[in-house]
């Protein structure tokens, strides 16, 4: 015994230096989830049970490119500190596990629960890697998703094609069944199913083609948000390409579910690929919401992948390759364009927050001073600014410095646009698409604009206008500090406050 006490403070130290390095690697990040090692990509299975939020993912486990799909897994209690399990569903017999949802089945409808408890209940597409078809398939677990077993009649809805998937279900109280919304890719069409036992299913209804059409159609959900009194559907529908930014990203049409059919509202807007988008930067896929958060929390929350199918085999992190967006929350907003879907971060996020540095109303050059003036021990940052503009006011923004030639420059301009600009924010020379500028129409109403900022080793989330118009980048800054400057052409408007937080790290 005593002889293998040496051994065993090696082995001790051996871990410990291991899990030093692990999550310290450069660029990556710091309170963005993102598997150990290898390949991730759409977020699946969002469900929460049980105290835990769970989130599965699309992973490699053989490595960090995209292939041999499965479902990683990961819990946490409070959308911030994450917790990895084991792969959940593996690729068996040729058949990849694609992307899709799971639900709580409260009721056992499906006959897969056992001693009283309510089975958790993943539905995936299954890609058949030797013939072109993908079909929708069924698993179930018992012991809070830590473990699951294939259903043994699967598949569950096969229509005989090459191009179906995602499947997101949730279930409708008013029709008391469960509905399937699940993705016709090059149709550019969401196909709705109905089932009372999530086994089998019956055809409702196509929506589509409408809204951006150029890329096929993948991850679709829908879900019912609040309307001052009344209710609104949100469908949403990812797209392959085409997106605002470039590539892929996150569209959405608001409307009606009536259980059957979806309807969309009046105000959408008109022309062709006129569309509504959730995120305007070049980094936000695959967004889907959790299923059955509890009733007395009534939020709907989501988050998307962070990255964009352009490039994202290319972005040079390693041993891990990509990160999910912070998580956030969605509402409806009466605009005078019409009913839109704003995003805000999730307030559990709060509890990152360390040192903390505030500045009252000030002009616009006693903030940028002041600002210049912080010494910053973390590179992990959150600000809040709100600055009064006026009919005169020039453009203006935030430019975050790395090192001696970097910088990533947020910027509004008075012709109402906000804008991302990564062409020298790092690394950038990977992919000759990855450079940009990234631009979302921000409307200034009440003379107030305001920017919520989420700054993570590698990644900028831009809130403006408390979730209005939202831009997530991928950024790979390789100067160590960061420097924070405000800037503006012509007259600057006035600073009411900034709030900035040194954030810390969720994985300590
Ligand atoms: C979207 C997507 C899904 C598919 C998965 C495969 O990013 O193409 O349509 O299920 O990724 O990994």
């Amino acid at each position: 015994m005593i002889r293998l006490f040496p051994i065993f403070i090696v082995l001790c130290w051996w871990v410990e230096a291991r899990a030093a390095e692990l999550y310290h690697e450069q660029f990556r990040p710091q309170f963005h989830f993102t598997p150990a090692t290898n390949w991730m990509n759409d977020p699946n299975g969002m469900v929460f049970y049980d105290g835990e939020y769970h989130l599965f993912y699309q992973f490699n486990p053989f490595g960090n490119k995209w292939g041999h799909m499965s479902w990683g897994h990961s819990v946490s209690p409070d959308l911030v500190h994450w917790e990895h399990l084991p792969v959940a569903l593996y690729e068996e017999n040729d058949v990849m596990i694609f992307s899709g949802s799971a639900v709580v089945d409260w009721k056992n409808t499906s006959g897969f629960g056992q001693n009283g408890k309510p089975p958790l209940v993943a539905i995936y597409t299954g890609h058949y890697t030797k013939k072109p078809l993908q079909n929708q398939n069924i698993a179930y677990s018992n012991d809070r998703g830590r473990t699951w077993v294939k259903y043994a009649n699967n598949p569950a809805l096969d229509i005989g094609e090459k191009d179906f998937r995602d499947p997101k279900v949730s279930w409708h109280e008013a029709s008391k069944r469960w509905i399937m919304t699940v993705s016709w890719p090059v149709h550019h069409q969401v196909r709705f199913y109905a089932s009372t036992n999530l086994k089998e299913w019956t055809h409702l209804s196509d929506f589509g083609p409408a809204g951006s059409t150029q890329g096929i159609w993948e991850c679709p959900d829908l879900f019912p948000l609040k309307n001052g009194r009344g209710t609104k559907w949100v469908l949403v529908v990812n797209v392959g390409s085409g997106a605002p930014a470039g590539g892929s990203g996150c569209q959405y049409f608001v409307g009606d579910f009536d259980g059957s059919k979806f309807t969309l509202d009046s105000s959408f807007p008109t022309g062709k690929d006129a569309a509504l988008w959730a995120d305007y930067g070049r980094d936000f896929y695959a967004a889907v919401s959790w299923s059955d958060v509890p009733k007395r929390d009534g939020r709907r929350l989501w988050l998307g992948w962070m990255s964009n199918w352009e490039y994202a085999n290319d972005v040079p992190t390693s041993p891990w390759r990509s990160a999910m967006s912070v998580p956030r929350e969605l509402t409806l907003r009466k605009t005078p364009e019409g009913l839109r879907m704003v995003q805000q971060p999730v307030e559990e996020l709060r509890k990152l927050r360390g040192a903390h540095h505030r500045l009252g109303n000030a002009s616009f050059s006693r903030a940028s001073n002041w600002l210049a003036g912080r010494e910053l021990k973390s590179e992990l940052l959150e600000m809040e600014m709100d600055f009064t503009v006026e009919k005169s006011s020039g453009d203006f923004g935030i430019k975050i410095a790395s090192g001696a030639n970097e910088e990533t420059v947020v910027r509004l301009s008075k012709d109402g646009r906000l804008s991302l600009d990564r062409t020298q924010s790092g690394r950038t020379d990977f992919h000759r698409k990855f450079p940009g500028v990234h631009e979302a129409k921000l409307s200034v109403r009440n003379g107030v604009a305001s920017l919520h900022l989420f700054l993570d080793t590698s990644s900028i989330e831009v809130f403006a206008n408390e979730g209005e118009a939202v831009l997530t980048d991928l950024i790979l800054p390789t100067g160590d500090k960061r420097k924070l400057e405000l800037i503006s052409n012509e007259q600057a408007p006035r600073v009411m406050q900034i709030h900035l937080w040194e954030l810390k790290s969720a994985w300590k």
